[in-house]
């Protein structure tokens, strides 16, 4: 081999993958428009911006220090690349009650709000991009299913009703046995740093999420906003037609 052929090598074994996986998606990715409503089939124009609550800064920070993304993935991909969409409840769901079909690939614009796109490393865990309505729609389940065992009012439930925050807080606590009362309950490492013990007795919290001998365990700061960052991971805002899965796209969007 020659010096020449060596350094010819050494700067295509560089310069291709540095081209294909900076350079390229950089270009295509720096100038990205937000999708647009179409009058014809949104009934509506002007650009899509989705909306967000809950501690979604402080939320994201805290999620990225604590290694969530090593395990959780946060995007939905497209059809080329997986069968991600298909699977209910990632990026929407096929037959949601009120806003129809709802399945979509991840967007730049799902991050807004976020410092650090949380898009994940791994899949050890499931992907946690629309984790906020999947708790919606099973609380919704447990909360009819209740109100027709006891015979009530679906809003007349009260404290028999599906309370999302202390579900998640259980399931941060300890997602083997704690969560299994919410039917939350998983394999995924317990995450009791985010609890402390409260110093003073009194009147029982609603978010003790164990009493260890005599004393409550809440959570802390920290706990608050991940449990507020969590239920907020949510995909379901009206879209553009154009961004649904739906191969009726037009139906897609009702
Ligand atoms: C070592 C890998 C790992 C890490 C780190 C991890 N998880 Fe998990 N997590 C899992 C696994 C595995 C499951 C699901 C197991 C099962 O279904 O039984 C899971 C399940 C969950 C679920 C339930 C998802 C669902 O759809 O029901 C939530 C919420 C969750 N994890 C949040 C977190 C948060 C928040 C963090 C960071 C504080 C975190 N996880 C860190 C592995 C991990």
């Amino acid at each position: 081999m020659t010096v020449k052929t060596f350094f010819y090598g050494l700067i295509a074994s560089f310069g291709i993958p540095w081209l294909i996986m900076l350079a390229v998606p950089f270009a295509s990715m720096r100038s990205q428009e937000a999708p647009q409503f179409d009058e014809s089939k949104d009934e509506k124009t002007g650009v899509f911006q989705p909306m967000y609550s809950g501690r979604r800064g402080t939320g994201s920070l805290i999620y990225r220090q604590e290694g969530c993304a090593v395990c959780h993935t946060q995007v939905t991909r497209p059809t080329y690349a997986g069968n991600d969409v298909f699977r209910e409840g990632q990026g929407g769901f096929a037959k949601d009650e009120v806003r129809g079909d709802t399945r979509r690939i991840s967007m730049p614009f799902d991050y807004n709000g976020e410092d650090y796109a949380n898009i994940g490393e791994s899949r050890i865990g499931p992907d946690l991009g629309n984790y906020g309505r999947r708790l919606e729609v099973k609380a919704a389940a447990y909360n009819k299913a209740k109100a027709e065992e006891l015979g009530l009012d679906i809003d007349k439930l009260g404290e028999h009703a599906f309370n999302i925050e202390l579900a998640v807080y259980r399931h941060l606590f300890d997602p083997q046995i704690n969560a299994k009362k919410h039917m939350l309950k998983t394999n995924c490492p317990s995450n009791s740093r985010f609890f402390d013990e409260a110093g003073v007795m009194g009147q029982e919290s609603d978010l003790a999420v164990a009493v260890v001998d005599g004393v409550e365990v809440v959570p802390n700061d920290r706990g608050r906003a991940i449990m507020s960052y969590l239920i907020n991971l949510k995909r379901d805002g009206e879209v553009p037609a154009s961004m649904q899965y739906g191969r009726d796209k037009e139906k897609g969007s009702k």
